[in-house]
């Protein structure tokens, strides 16, 4: 699909600078000036690039999601300055894109770029949906995060994700501490290839990802991180984005794995995931840091989708679970008691505990956390074929 590139601005200098860029790439863009000669221009085009800036008659974000509800097969790239930069707004715009102003002429090309594959990615997936036997079929996502490290994230994602296979639900589970990931480890798996061989070789060449995952035992297919710290950084938020995408059809629930934190990996994936756990400890640091890592998702709009997870609760802990509310300021959402006999033991067997242990404390603990993040009979069906729409949120917009 040939796209029309127009644009809305009222800084020529700005304009030159772009066109300079982008006449490389052979791109034209009709620039306006004047709102109703831009808006008439959009209406006429089926499928454009809209690029739009502040200008002194209107707010740029609210003419944004005017722009995006009125032609939703648009997409728009939006230019701010940074002073004017506000993350709440632009997350509501509805833009594709958001650039500011200094860095906007050597980001336009590429962001053009991006957002052409992802069309061309919606389209195609959208066309392999109508021939696949259950249409609009979607994977929920759950990501584990928190804010430092030791607090229970692999153990616990890995026995979600077990607990949920146990019910033959088809489920992925990816390890996104892309540096120390352990998952392989804690299920006693030696990866073969993992999600770097797939950014290596498969990413961009239509070689899907499901190639470079594995099967345990439990029935759980696992996309392993790198087996080594460096490889780490040639993995980035796009080949995130496309690994979430690519496991909605061909999985019921996909588990995500993070690292302490939040990187801008684990940032992309908190965005695509319908519940966001949170899991903390009952000491005062942590707690500390969870309230500010609460604030963090709180502000980016995430909010709605946290479960917050009291992991090691044990009575000889010196704070009281009651306290943690008050402190957090928000409900415990599940606790998960300290277990020391049956969590080491199914951490040394590489067996999750929820299938060597299921009678324990702790197992049903999980099993009611599993309950409470997708409750049963919605995606949960021994069929893996029934179950029920889901809509991810769209992914954050990036700021460059
Ligand atoms: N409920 C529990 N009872 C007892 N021990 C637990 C419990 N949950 C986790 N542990 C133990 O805590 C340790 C840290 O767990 P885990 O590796 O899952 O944490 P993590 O948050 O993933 O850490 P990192 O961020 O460093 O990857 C492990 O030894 C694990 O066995
Ligand atoms: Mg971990």
């Amino acid at each position: 699909m040939d796209y029309k590139f127009l644009g809305l601005v009222n800084d020529l200098e700005l304009v030159k600078k772009i066109d300079d860029q982008m006449q490389s790439e052979q791109i034209r863009t009709n620039w306006y000036t004047s709102i109703g000669e831009f808006w008439q221009s959009v209406e006429r085009e089926s499928q454009a690039i809209l690029i739009i800036t502040e200008t002194s008659f209107y707010n740029v974000y609210d003419f944004c999601k005017e722009l995006s509800l009125s032609f939703p097969k648009h997409q728009i790239i939006l230019l701010v300055e940074e002073s004017e930069y506000d993350v709440k707004r632009a997350l509501k715009s509805g833009a594709n894109d958001i650039l500011l102003f200094n860095k906007a002429e050597s980001e336009i090309v590429r962001t053009i770029h991006e957002i052409k594959r992802d069309q061309s990615l919606k389209e195609k997936k959208g066309t392999d949906t109508v021939d696949s036997d259950v249409p609009n079929k979607h994977a929920r996502y759950i990501s584990v995060s928190s804010t430092k490290g030791g607090i229970g994230k692999s153990t616990l994602s890995v026995n979600l994700a077990s607990e949920y296979a146990k019910n033959g639900s088809r489920v992925a589970l990816i390890d996104l501490d892309l540096q120390f990931g352990d998952v392989a480890l804690i299920l006693d798996v030696k990866p073969k290839r993992t999600i770097y061989d797939w950014v290596k070789e498969g990413y961009g060449r239509s070689i899907g990802v499901e190639r470079f995952m594995l099967e345990h035992s439990s029935g759980v297919k696992v996309l392993p991180s790198p087996v080594r710290p460096e490889f780490a950084e040639v993995i980035n938020e796009e080949h995130i984005k496309e690994v979430l995408d690519e496991l909605k059809t061909s999985f019921d629930i996909v588990i995500i794995d993070t690292p302490p934190g939040l990187p801008e990996t684990t940032l992309t994936a908190l965005e695509a995931s319908d519940q966001v756990v949170v899991l903390t400890y009952m000491d005062l640091p942590t707690l500390k840091n969870t309230k500010l890592f609460l604030e963090t998702l709180e502000s980016l709009e995430l909010k709605e989708r946290i479960k917050i997870v009291l992991n090691k609760v044990s009575k000889v802990k010196g704070i009281k679970p009651d306290s943690v509310e008050k402190i957090l300021g928000m409900s415990v959402n599940a606790r998960l008691p300290e277990q020391n006999k049956v969590v080491l033991p199914s951490l040394n067997m590489g067996i999750p505990y929820v299938v060597s242990h299921p009678k324990s404390m702790v197992s049903k603990s999980v099993k009611k956390l599993a309950d409470l993040l997708i409750p049963r009979g919605i995606v949960r069906n021994k069929s893996p074929k029934s179950f029920l729409v889901n809509i991810v949120p769209k992914g954050r917009r990036r700021v460059s």
